[in-house]
């Protein structure tokens, strides 16, 4: 019998091209259906099935055409749904793509990027809503979107060219990936990190910039953003304390610690208001930790 992994029932539909498992009585692993074989169209309306696993050697499979089928509906959902249902798919997106083993399924994010910057030229109120609509996501998924918003949101206000545009927001979305690495428990944490937890949690970066170095498609830019959005200008980051950081790592490093400030209650601290997190980053920005000017930027951006 292969190694199996269970699938989520909300992505039932998306299965016909595979086998799917169920666990019988006795706990034995069966095949239900072969792969090409629809499901009963009855069975998915009554919503009455057993949890179905899919063999673990088709994982990657099943994530790159779960992508292309959401990409899809991401599109479609943009240009007919309201701004719930596009930061749901998004999300859901976002999700599949961290949480799958990663050799393959990063690859359609550049195409979500694409739709999403063709969405926010269309609607206006796109990038505001994909931050401020809750959505009940994780942490990190949560989190990846706002930063990728905020970062659309700049770029807009810069008027950046357009294929620039894209790959910051392709820095952004994937700027924390090497997180899907680490132990959740660390991730997902509001608790203050142990010492030990900490050193742990800064091994995101190496490990992120690992696996999109994976794609040799993508700029070199987003693997760069990965390792370096820790760093400081006066060498106090992290993993490397180098003060030589890349622009899309300066950027993307300020507006991940303004999300973290703006939008994440910790048991220590509550989420602030925009202004009081911008007080907190100014004060680094005198210290000498962030690029002044992406700083007045970011400020005049927000406060359009
Ligand atoms: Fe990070
Ligand atoms: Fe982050």
């Amino acid at each position: 019998m292969p190694a199996l992994i269970p699938i989520k029932k909300s992505h039932i539909r998306y299965y016909n091209k595979f086998p799917l498992y169920y666990i019988s009585k006795n706990g034995e692993a069966l095949l239900y259906k072969k792969a090409d074989k629809k499901l009963d169209k009855e069975l998915l309306e009554r919503n009455q099935y057993p949890q179905f696993f899919i063999q673990k050697e088709d994982e990657v499979a099943v994530v790159e055409k779960l992508q292309g089928v959401l990409n899809i509906k991401l599109a479609s959902t943009i240009s007919s749904k309201g701004l719930h249902a596009i930061k749901k798919t998004l999300c859901e997106i976002v999700e599949e793509a961290l949480s799958g083993p990663l050799e393959n399924t990063l690859a359609s994010l550049p195409e979500t990027i694409e739709i999403l910057f063709y969405g926010a030229k269309k609607k206006s109120d796109l990038l505001e809503a994909l931050i401020t609509i809750k959505n009940k996501s994780s942490k990190i998924v949560e989190h990846s979107v706002n930063v990728l918003a905020l970062t659309a949101q700049y770029c807009f206000f810069k008027k950046y060219p357009e294929e620039q545009i894209k790959t910051f927001c392709l820095c952004a979305l994937l700027h924390d990936v090497g997180t899907s690495k680490i132990d959740k428990k660390i991730i997902e944490t509001k608790e203050k990190l142990t010492d030990k937890e900490y050193s742990i949690y800064k091994m995101h970066t190496i490990k992120g910039c690992r696996e999109v170095g994976l794609y040799p498609t993508f700029d070199k830019s987003v693997g760069i953003t990965a390792l370096e959005h820790h760093e400081r200008l006066d060498g106090s980051g992290y993993p490397h304390g180098t003060k030589q950081i890349s622009f899309e790592a300066q950027l993307i490093g300020l507006i991940d610690s303004y999300e973290a400030l703006k939008y994440q209650d910790k048991t220590f601290r509550k989420a602030l208001e925009p202004y009081d997190a911008l007080q907190i980053i100014k004060k680094d920005v005198v210290a000498g930790k962030y690029n002044k000017a992406i700083f007045i930027d970011l400020c005049s951006c927000l406060i359009k």
